[in-house]
């Protein structure tokens, strides 16, 4: 695995803004596996400035996000077809046809994950997968279980993830209970993967999910197991991980 450690929050956004550039212009037609939180916000902004100065292209570009809410519709400004619109898709030039967010409304959760699954079959995999990480370990919804999920899957959110969601929501009661996620075995066969990780409350995660046992308990700690790792991150989030290395 490879470590970046930048100064601070925006540092790291460029960081990660010009690994994704660096795909996008070596691959013009590679698949990015993309995220939501709030971590690669500063990312997604960075690049957005850079399209508009013309250094990229995203047109032929296809985009497999991670996961969605199970309930919220696309127009939801709380779905993360909504977030992907608002924070990168509206203002680059990919087509979004070409971008595919797990189908929030689809009330079969098998249907939904059997489709989603094909999705990403059909496109021949990620190429570059961004991940956040959750406090609890947790990459996309895949949250701590006893085994880890191949492919797409609906899961319960647990209370620690409902709560640290609620902050974008108007109360605790709107944070939907369930969501569909990639599953950690089509996160793990993506050619390169990119964390991202900013401020001191994930520093003890970082540490647990990439220098502890590996565990569906902690789901990140499998990415100990890919070839391929990048962990983008700043000093903050990286400084239990310094510490112990
Ligand atoms: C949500 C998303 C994850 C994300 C996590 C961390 O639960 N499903 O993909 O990594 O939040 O979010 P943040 O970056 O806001 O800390």
């Amino acid at each position: 695995m490879r470590v970046y450690c930048a100064k601070d929050y925006y540092h790291a956004s460029r960081m990660a803004a010009n690994i994704i550039s660096a795909q996008v212009i070596m691959k013009p037609d590679c698949v990015l596996g993309l995220a939501t939180g709030s971590t690669p916000i500063g990312a997604y902004e960075q690049l957005v400035k850079w399209y508009e100065k013309g250094d990229l292209d995203f047109s032929k570009v296809t985009s497999i996000n991670l996961d969605e809410y199970r309930g919220l519709p696309a127009e939801n400004d709380q779905s993360y077809r909504y977030f992907m619109n608002t924070h990168l898709f509206d203002f680059i030039n990919i087509d979004k046809k070409n971008t595919f967010v797990p189908d929030g409304m689809e009330p079969d959760a098998k249907k939904a994950c059997k489709d989603y699954d094909g999705i990403i079959r059909s496109h021949g995999g990620i190429d570059l997968q961004i991940l956040g990480l959750g406090h609890n370990g947790h990459i996309g919804f895949n949250e701590p279980a006893a085994a880890f999920a191949k492919g797409t899957q609906c899961v319960k959110l647990t209370e620690s993830t409902i709560t640290a969601n609620a902050r974008f929501f108007a109360s605790m009661d709107d944070v939907p209970k369930e969501a569909y996620t990639m599953g950690i075995g089509s996160i793990m066969q993506a050619k390169k993967i990119m964390v991202i990780v900013s401020g001191e409350g994930k520093a003890e995660i970082v540490k647990r999910a990439f220098l502890g046992p590996i565990t569906p308990e902690v789901p990140a700690s499998v990415l100990q197991l890919h070839s391929d790792v990048i962990l983008v991150g700043d000093e903050a989030a990286l400084s239990e991980y310094n510490k112990s290395i």
